[in-house]
């Protein structure tokens, strides 16, 4: 089955077809002719995702879904949140957002934290959203190559190694994002097709 999912971002599509598994068909928005950048510019996370969904769906007549994830830090109120792409600077840098992290908790004790997405669907019956979270802390420096964004810094609870220190396998098994995309891929087996 084709689904479009709203990303050009390599390293979620990779995560995502792979805990999708084999029976969904992944088309990213350049493969369907859409170059812009799609806009992100609601308040909340789910906000965001529909926005994506809408915006793909509207163009392409398909069915498609779009995710957003925030980092969500106890000791700063939530921040950056729906922010944690655009964190440090507008460019998107996630060295910038690393180092501006790591700035803002260098006085605190508390490095609890939680990565959090949403996911919106839509297909024929609509539309609909996923939620995924992991918790975790924030680390004191930057640990491991995999992964991508916070993962150097982030380390799940139960856990003493950062996401970037784990296989793509290790980390999809208890992130957000692989939370999410199994209840996602949950309701499209369940489907009608
Ligand atoms: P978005 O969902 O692509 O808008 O991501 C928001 C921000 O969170 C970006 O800075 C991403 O690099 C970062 N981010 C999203 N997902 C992850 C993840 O799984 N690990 C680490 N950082 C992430």
């Amino acid at each position: 089955m084709k689904i479009v999912f709203a990303t050009n971002n390599a390293h979620k599509l990779r995560e995502v077809s792979q805990a999708l598994g084999d029976t969904f068909t992944l088309v990213t928005p350049r493969e369907c002719g859409i170059t812009e950048d799609i806009p992100e510019n609601e308040p909340t996370l789910e906000g965001n995702a529909l926005a994506k969904a809408r915006y793909i769906r509207s163009r392409t007549g398909l069915d498609c879904f779009a995710d957003d994830t925030g980092l969500e830090v106890e000791a700063l109120g939530g921040e950056p949140g729906v922010h944690s792409a655009r964190y440090a600077t507008d460019g998107h840098d996630d060295e910038a957002n690393k180092r501006l992290l790591l700035e803002r908790l260098a006085d605190k004790e508390n490095r609890r934290a939680r990565f959090r997405t949403a996911i919106a669907l839509i297909d024929g019956d609509g539309e609909h959203l996923f939620e995924g979270i992991v918790e975790g802390r924030i680390a004191r420096e930057e640990h491991g190559a995999d992964g991508f964004g916070y993962d150097p810094l982030f380390v799940p609870e139960g856990e003493e190694r950062t996401f970037a220190q784990m296989s793509a396998e290790e980390k999809n098994a208890i992130s957000h994002r692989g939370r999410a995309v199994r209840l996602l891929a949950e309701h499209l087996r369940g489907g009608k097709r």
